[in-house]
């Protein structure tokens, strides 16, 4: 495998910073690999939306990483990984695509010492029962309970993760759930994680899980076996982009800790069905000066 394909990004993205939780464990993971995270922020919440609306939105950016040149592509959102995994797969199959609902499936089944396991997710997650037949899979006698949580990722989009809006919340999803005497809980959704402590405030008796961190373990695993894994030769560079505010994004990136350095943050657009990403070739991103200049003197337009 060339050096080029090796130093290529891994492409991540979520439709908003849901899938930073999982950028923070494959930087644990892959310290010295590039990434390119996209949030398609316009459309957030992709939750409530149909289903085929959403594989649409995943298929078209997974399409866009590829044009970039990434040589992996993590899927850090539940509801892409329900709709949109496989026909990712399907066009691309020269470019591994790894998505979260398998490893939340296989950490809940390996959990539960019960056997009755809770997802709590988006209302689409839930809808498309991906969990549940994720973790029959794996242990076919295990009950599953799946509760929507539509009003989560507004919260955490609005940085509202400590709010009383959310405790309540919170008491709402953990009912049902308290109810079905289950031990094991998986944040079926990348934003969740920001609002564990709540939750473990909420439900102490409850183990939740994040899927983020076996995803990380096996996007490594692949790049091994692949020889895709780059070499430590200069510091790795992690571009950002989405296609709602670069300049609120930035804001948003600013307040979250543990993240890789930041290189770029970039607005990305949406052309009818197609998405453009403004990023530089070879897995290189632009001197971020220059980029912030550019978006400071053009403000961000959807
Ligand atoms: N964070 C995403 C997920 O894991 C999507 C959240 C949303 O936009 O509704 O499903």
């Amino acid at each position: 495998m060339s050096e080029a394909r090796r130093s290529a990004p891994i492409g991540v993205f979520d439709s908003g910073i849901g899938g930073l939780t999982v950028l923070r464990q494959l930087r644990r993971q892959l310290p010295f690999e590039n990434v390119l995270y996209l949030a398609d922020q316009a459309h957030v919440p992709y939750g409530g939306r149909p289903l085929d609306e959403v594989r649409a939105f995943a298929c078209a950016i997974v399409d866009a990483m590829v044009r970039q040149g990434c040589k992996a592509i993590v899927m850090a959102c539940n509801i892409s990984t329900a709709t949109a995994l496989e026909s990712a797969r399907e066009n691309h199959p020269g470019v591994p695509v790894l998505g979260v609902i398998g490893p939340g499936a296989q950490a809940a089944a390996h959990e539960s010492r019960v056997g009755r396991v809770g997802v709590l997710s988006t209302e689409g997650t839930a809808r498309s029962r991906a969990y549940t037949r994720a973790i029959h899979r794996l242990a076919p006698d295990t009950q599953v309970f799946e509760v929507a949580c539509p009003g989560f990722v507004p919260l955490v989009e609005a940085g509202e993760t400590g709010s009383a809006e959310a405790g309540a919340a919170i008491e709402l999803a953990i009912a049902p759930l308290r109810a079905a005497r289950v031990d094991t809980v998986v944040l079926g959704c990348t934003h969740y994680p920001f609002l564990l402590p709540l939750l473990q405030a909420a439900a102490p008796e409850m183990c939740f899980v994040d899927p983020s961190e076996i995803a990380a373990v096996r996007m490594a695993d692949t790049l091994r076996h692949e020889e895709l894994l780059r070499a430590h030769v200069s510091p790795p560079s992690a571009c950002f982009s989405t296609t709602g505010d670069p300049a609120h994004f930035r804001l948003q990136l600013d307040l979250l800790p543990d993240l890789p350095t930041i290189s770029s943050v970039l607005r990305a657009s949406w052309h009818g069905a197609a998405l453009e990403l403004a990023m530089a070739r070879d897995g290189k991103c632009p001197d971020v000066r220059e980029l912030d200049e550019r978006y400071q003197s053009a403000p961000a337009q959807v």
